[in-house]
């Protein structure tokens, strides 16, 4: 059974609407990543799910509970991480946990040092957390969202302010709790940090799924940037496609797969344009989607022909 369905929900702000009917369905053990860029309506869509605010069209299940009719029961098991977390700075970190426990029945020390060591904070909990850096923050709020030993976990840009090395680390976390079935929504703006763990992908756009998939369908649409230093861009010039350009007299830019920049390296020597530099340049997954989909405006179709 799906951990979370949402069905065609619209969320309006004064005249504004700021979520047009998204529809989304999640599995036990399923991570999704949850794609969009600034103001496409993440942090929106996950305060609906959670019940934060209010939509004016749709319906949200959770566990099978509509979060409108049963909301106790439907968020009963949900962890949640939402902008960067709050916590009492001058307390520990595990004193931070000790107050967040209370909420919940059931949740004993035990059951505390285990999410402790799941985050892996077991040498800085006793620290105050004004003495914590970001990424430790952003652990510490994490496991508060786990606590209750979600079946569902919403995290709004979790990987915010962290360096490779945290990322690495919650993607083992994420990846343990994947497999335990746990189902995990996670926001952000690139993709390219969240593909190495994901199962699926979700990408929003002005409020709207543009694109629901899994993560091996979406890396087919991968694509590269490439420059290329060149004798003579304007030479180029008649081989260039629509989205390639001329950046200056020696250098031209073109957007091209591995098989498609073959052929093309090929096509200028024959040409005799000599080719000094091809470097390669990655696009964020959602970059290449967008000019795949012709843009914003190709994404506003795209969406539309969707619904
Ligand atoms: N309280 C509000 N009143 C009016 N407009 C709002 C309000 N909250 C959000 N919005 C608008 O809704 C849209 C979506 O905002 P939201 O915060 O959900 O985007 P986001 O995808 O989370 O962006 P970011 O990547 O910057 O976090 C934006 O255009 C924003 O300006
Ligand atoms: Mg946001």
């Amino acid at each position: 059974m799906s951990i979370l369905k949402v069905e065609k929900i619209s969320k309006k702000i004064g005249k504004k609407e700021i979520l047009h009917n998204v529809s989304l369905e999640l599995n036990k053990g399923d991570i999704l990543a949850f794609i969009g860029p600034n103001g496409a309506g993440k942090t929106t869509f996950i305060k609906c799910i959670l019940g934060l605010q209010k939509i004016n069209q749709g319906k949200i299940l959770i566990n099978g509970y509509d979060i409108n009719k049963n909301f106790i029961k439907a968020i009963e098991r949900v962890g949640c991480l939402v902008e960067s977390p709050d916590h009492y700075m001058y307390l520990s970190g595990l004193d931070n946990l000790k107050i967040h426990a209370r909420m919940y029945q059931n949740v004993y020390l035990e059951d505390i040092k285990q999410v402790v060591e799941l985050v892996g904070l077991e040498d800085k909990i006793n620290d105050k957390v004004n003495t914590y850096s970001l990424g430790m923050r952003q652990r510490l709020g994490l496991a508060i969202s786990l606590l209750n030993s979600p079946d569902l976990l919403i995290l709004d840009e979790p990987t915010n302010g962290l360096d490779p090395e945290g990322i690495k680390d919650l993607r083992i976390l994420f990846k343990r709790l994947a497999k335990k079935g746990v189902g995990i929504v996670i926001s952000s703006h690139n993709l390219r940090e969240l593909e190495s763990f994901c199962s699926r992908v979700c990408i929003i756009s002005h409020g709207q799924i543009i694109e629901e998939n899994s993560i091996e369908e979406i890396k087919k649409m991968d694509e590269n940037k490439y420059i290329l230093k060149v004798d003579a861009s304007i030479q180029c010039q008649t081989y260039l496609a629509a989205s390639d350009k001329i950046i200056d007299t020696n250098h031209i830019e073109v957007i091209k797969d591995e098989e498609e920049i073959a052929q093309f390296i090929k096509l200028l020597v024959n040409k005799n344009i000599k080719i000094y530099e091809v470097k390669k340049e990655q696009m964020s997954l959602e970059e290449v989607f967008m000019r795949k989909s012709g843009g914003d405006q190709g994404a506003k179709t795209f969406a539309k022909r969707n619904n």
